[in-house]
């Protein structure tokens, strides 16, 4: 199913109405809901964890898509799935055991995918790519959104997705994704945009009719 897919990222949300807010981008045509998962050490922030995310889930009505910038990963696995995470992807930076994570996602329930740092090249999940339901290309360096999109990102797409070839493997672009850059990634093979800013930026919870002309525009 290649039907492309919105993300709105909630770290581009109202930090103290969350449940509302992924009401209101679900209400208003977001077809997953990206979360943001950040330590401070895998990446220069912190965010939420497990239990933000079993807060989130009885007002996520569709995807709820975890994206793990964590290091290690492992030990935070089952407690994401109890949660409720749909997806849980994790970075093939964040240890010398990608594979076994992978593993233990998918034994854990949870969908798995696998993301890549701008300065990680496509091969790195040339061995990966059976064991998981999809691979996340930051199109920004990873912590913060709000970000500017980085175009060289968009050749790593257009490899991945003929490295993927017939597999059933969604591409997520995940960065600085807008009205202007979006055509690119999907023309490269991206499937699944993330996008924080371009969809929160001028609404709120009491204005989100703004998330769908965000959400649709893009
Ligand atoms: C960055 C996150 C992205 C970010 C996207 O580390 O993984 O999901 O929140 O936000 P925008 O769309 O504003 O770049
Ligand atoms: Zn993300």
């Amino acid at each position: 199913d290649r039907s492309l897919k919105i993300a709105p990222s909630i770290l581009a949300a109202d930090f103290a109405a969350f449940g509302a807010e992924c009401e209101a981008v679900e209400a208003q045509g977001a077809d997953w809901v990206h979360v943001d998962v950040m330590d401070g050490h895998f990446v220069p922030n912190i965010t939420f964890g497990p239990a933000m995310c079993a807060a989130l889930r009885p007002h996520i009505r569709g995807t709820m898509d975890v994206h793990l910038m964590i290091a290690p990963v492992d030990p935070y696995i089952d407690a994401f799935a109890r949660a409720g995470a749909d997806v849980i992807t994790a970075h093939v930076e964040a240890g010398p055991h990608v594979h076994r994570t992978l593993q233990a996602i998918r034994a854990s329930g949870a969908r798995p995918g696998v993301a890549l740092n701008p300065g990680t090249p496509a091969e790195a999940v040339a061995t990966l790519l059976d064991d998981v339901d999809m691979v996340c290309v930051m199109t920004v360096n990873p912590g913060f959104g709000g970000q500017s999109f980085l175009p060289a990102q968009t050749d790593k797409i257009r490899r991945l997705r003929q490295m993927i070839g017939d597999r059933p493997v969604h591409i997520q672009a995940d960065g600085g994704i807008d009205p202007d850059t979006a055509a690119s990634v999907v023309a490269a093979g991206a499937d699944v945009l993330v996008a924080g800013s371009a969809v929160f930026r001028g609404g709120s919870v009491a204005d989100a009719d703004v998330y769908g002309r965000n959400i649709r525009a893009i």
